[in-house]
């Protein structure tokens, strides 16, 4: 499977809910084929369906662009089980708003239910980047993106670039 273009901030498809898997046949594999081609191709730590134009419920987390013994995960059909009331500030991007940063405040730690690409179930906790990332894919699949945790002025001070991107997507 060949890389996909990302869909930028502006398309429609980023705000909706993303239907869930029914079953995890080849038609989703390719998907996820796809969507590491893309990822890997984008230099990203991870990737929502949505983000290829696909609205599932499935998003792929690799952080071995930060960590080399990282492994690439793959969640479908996500279930947040668990977030710790304790949270973190962290600096945060998004292949789909390209060049914006921001800093945002999420839970540390997460605890994700999810099928794998066999299919089969599994749990996962994971904390730092790993639970930034899970909480930042899982809220694609929601429709949610990063901009929608910034306070008001900071989106005010944003408004110029998310139309700019807007308005090329
Ligand atoms: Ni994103």
């Amino acid at each position: 499977m060949a890389a996909h273009d990302i869909v930028i901030y502006g398309d429609p498809v980023l705000r909706e809910v993303a239907e869930p898997v029914e079953q995890v046949d080849q038609a989703v594999k390719d998907l996820v084929s796809t969507m590491v081609d893309t990822l890997k191709k984008a230099h990203g730590l991870g990737l929502a369906a949505p983000q290829v134009g696909v609205s599932k419920r499935v998003f792929i987390v690799d952080l071995s662009a930060i960590d080399l013994t990282a492994e690439l995960h793959v969640f479908i059909n996500p279930e947040i089980v668990w977030k710790s009331e304790d949270e973190v500030e962290l600096e945060e991007g998004c292949l789909s708003f390209p060049g914006i940063y921001q800093k945002i405040v999420r839970p540390a730690r997460v605890k994700i239910r999810a099928l794998n690409l066999d299919g089969k179930p599994f749990e996962m906790e994971a904390d730092g980047m790993a639970a930034r990332a899970i909480l930042h894919e899982y809220d694609h699949l929601e429709g949610t993106l990063f901009i929608d945790h910034i306070s008001s002025i900071a989106r005010t001070l944003l408004k110029g670039r998310l139309k700019k991107l807007a308005a090329a997507s």
